[in-house]
């Protein structure tokens, strides 16, 4: 298939919207008794325990969040310590809660269903206290496994065609997706959820990673199948989706790639028996690059940029000021982080802490899809119920000018409900933050992977919302949406545009003491 070909990333896309007519007419029932493990366990292979007693950045989470650091000419070599503390607060078990059908194991990020179907891989020369090889994280035991020994870093020097970051990387974490992890609940939509859940992880790898003093870049550029190959995946079930280089060597100085023949290495099965979803497998293939030549024209086409001229009234965003800003620590956000389950409907928040929410969370993602760094590919929408300083209504965040443009005023709750898949959240939240984008611009410039580029970009952009939120001791959540419905809302605005994400930030609701 050819990424050029963008009508596989609009079939995808129409034919997994939800709608009332989708949700009415084609229910799914969950299998219980089939519920995949949110584990990727290779039995054979021994652990490499991460230490777990890892020091502490110290660095402020809004500050972590807002500044990552970027390739730098000094060199900066990550150590065991780092390691660990990244991929702990990126996809570690932060939390465990006994419920009727077993028990959940809660994460460091946010995830659909916390069905947890992204994996992470390691790709490393000889570090501080670790031998170079390609590796597995387990966050079920904190552990890696090797799965190959040796300098991999040459073929993803050869997948990427010489990405800068990855050429200067000491060492490289790769991020794949299990279908069926998630497609057990959410069937072909989960390709969706790929981007989303990818992206939360990541917002929390990134800004981890810059209070570690480590620079950290999304790589969405590669060929497909030399990663998926290194990593031994079996890809109708599991794919790479981004490649995350971590640290700076000062000269590029990547071996010659080695032959990555098959393991077939013995994995515990998710499930008695899987669901394939043919979409997803045609999504992906659509979406995948073939050749170096293919990476490098990829790299090459500029970033989209959508704002437009506005005669509306606008309000400008007011964040606030650094000495007032909350100090709590990446690490500590990062473990009291959770998605809020009812929000307290009488509560507002300030503008200042909504500006500080949207000053730091979209601009600035290190990827290579945005170059140069400041491109943004969704578009922010909010409805606002109550924000002190905000008449309730809807509006548009400028980003170019940092203000939020007047769109219609006016109470939206019952519309929020609604637009949210009939859901309370973002009715009761004291603002609701729709991400639409322009596919038709995107697929022309990105192809097919375009369409993985915008969701991946959304989730990030989301969880640092999360992280944002919860660093000013507010709530947030990820939700879903009815697609068309929201277009239509934020029209004539956001015509043409397609619902890709929606955060819905406010004050948790505290529960009495029985
Ligand atoms: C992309 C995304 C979409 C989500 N959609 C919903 C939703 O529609 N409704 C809901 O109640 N929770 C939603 N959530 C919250 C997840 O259920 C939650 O992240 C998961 O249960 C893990 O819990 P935690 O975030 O508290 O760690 C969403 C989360 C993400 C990241």
């Amino acid at each position: 298939m050819n990424n050029r070909d963008v009508q596989a990333a609009w079939k995808y896309h129409n034919d997994t919207k939800h709608s009332l007519w989708s949700i009415r007419n084609n229910p799914h029932y969950l299998d219980f008794t089939n519920r995949p493990l949110p584990f990727k366990i290779y039995p054979a292979i021994k652990p490499f325990p991460l230490p777990r007693d890892v020091s502490q950045t110290e660095v402020a989470a809004l500050s972590a969040i807002a500044e990552p650091a970027h390739l730098s000419r000094t060199e900066t070599i990550p150590d065991l310590q780092d390691l660990a503390r990244i991929f702990y607060f990126s996809a570690g078990i932060t939390k465990q809660r006994t419920y009727p059908g077993g028990e959940i194991y809660f994460r460091a990020a946010a995830c659909t269903g916390a069905l947890y179907e992204i994996e992470l891989y390691l790709v490393t020369r000889d570090l501080p206290g670790l031998d170079a090889g390609v590796y597995h994280f387990n966050p079920a035991d904190v552990s890696l496994r090797l799965l190959r020994k040796g300098d991999f870093r040459g073929n993803l020097g050869q997948a990427t065609a010489m990405e800068p970051a990855v050429a200067h990387a000491p060492a490289t974490i790769i991020s794949t997706g299990t279908y069926w992890r998630n497609a057990w609940k959410y069937r072909a939509r989960t390709y969706r959820h790929f981007g989303w859940d990818n992206g939360t992880l990541l917002a929390n790898m990134l800004a981890v990673a810059a209070a570690s003093g480590l620079p950290a870049k999304i790589v969405l550029g590669f060929v497909d199948a030399e990663v998926n190959r290194l990593l031994d995946l079996d890809r109708r079930r599991e794919v790479s989706l981004c490649l995350v280089p971590v640290g700076c060597t000062t000269k590029s100085s990547l071996p010659t790639p080695r032959d990555a023949p098959v393991l077939g290495l013995e994995t515990i099965p998710l499930s008695q028996h899987e669901v394939e979803y043919p979409a997803m497998l045609q999504m992906h293939d659509a979406s995948s690059l073939d050749t170096q030549e293919q990476v490098r024209q990829w790299r090459a086409t500029g970033p989209v940029d959508t704002s437009s001229a506005s005669a509306r009234e606008e309000i400008r965003l007011q964040p606030l000021p650094e000495e007032e800003q909350p100090k709590d620590t990446i690490e500590q956000v990062i473990l009291r982080r959770g998605s809020t389950r009812t929000f307290d409907k009488t509560a507002s928040i300030t503008l200042p802490q909504l500006s500080t929410i949207l000053e730091c969370a979209p601009g600035g993602l290190p990827a290579d899809f945005l170059e140069p760094p400041g491109a943004q590919l969704n578009d922010l929408y909010l409805i606002v119920h109550s924000v002190e300083g905000l008449k309730p209504g809807a509006y548009f965040f400028r980003r170019d000018r940092n203000t939020l443009e007047v769109l219609k005023t006016g109470e939206f709750r019952a519309e929020a409900y609604h637009l949210g898949l009939a859901q309370e959240l973002p009715a009761d939240a004291c603002v609701a933050i729709f991400f639409l984008a322009d596919l038709e611009r995107i697929l022309d410039r990105y192809g097919n992977r375009g369409y993985r580029a915008v969701q991946l970009e959304a989730g990030a952009i989301g969880g640092r919302m999360y992280l944002a939120a919860y660093a000013q001791r507010l709530g947030s959540t990820g939700l879903t949406f009815f697609d068309d419905d929201v277009t239509q809302f934020f029209s004539p605005h956001a015509k043409g545009k397609s619902a890709i994400f929606l955060v819905a930030v406010g004050r948790p609701l505290k529960r009495k003491a029985p």
